[in-house]
């Protein structure tokens, strides 16, 4: 599925309706060049997800964890892969753990990590830039790493 986005907002709004969609234990990538809209993207999920809290990008503390206040998804889990070097990183951070059906896990620059899910089915959402300044495109794709 590709769509197109003209604003911050209409990217928060197209994340919001897509998280109405899901049902716990998806594994959520993010792919696209500095800032294409990927944490923006995030900022909708959070409010689809009915989480309370900002979500700030996790850049520096890798990973961020957000009660949700939706009934099948107990927690919504932020990582940001820009400061890893390898997918066995994510085995240090728990990841492993953290794979269960109640919890939705969405990473920033998937394409670092992606090894890491071997033989797991991803949500891919490709964001590029457009021709405008804040025109982005967004697909959307299952991917079975
Ligand atoms: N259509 C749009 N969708 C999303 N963001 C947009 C759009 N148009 C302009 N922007 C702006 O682009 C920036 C996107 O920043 P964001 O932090 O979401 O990028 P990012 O992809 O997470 O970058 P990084 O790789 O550094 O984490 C914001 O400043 C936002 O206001
Ligand atoms: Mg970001």
């Amino acid at each position: 599925m590709n769509i197109i986005t003209k604003s911050p907002e209409q990217t928060k709004k197209i994340a919001e309706n897509f998280a109405k969609k899901l049902k716990g234990g998806e594994i959520i990538g993010l792919t696209g060049p500095l800032g294409s809209g990927k944490t923006v993207f995030v900022q909708g999920l959070a409010k689809g997800l009915k989480i309370k809290e900002k979500i700030t990008s996790p850049s520096f503390v890798l990973m961020k964890f957000y009660k949700t206040n939706k009934k099948a998804v107990k927690q919504l889990i932020h990582l940001d892969a820009w400061r890893l070097n390898s997918p066995q990183d994510l085995e240090q951070l728990g990841i492993t753990e953290l794979l269960t059906e109640d919890n939705v896990i969405v990473i920033e620059w998937i394409e670092k990590v992606e090894k890491f899910f071997k033989n797991k089915s991803l949500i891919i959402i490709k964001f590029t830039l457009g021709q405008q300044e804040k025109t982005r495109k967004i697909s959307i794709k299952n991917k079975k790493v």
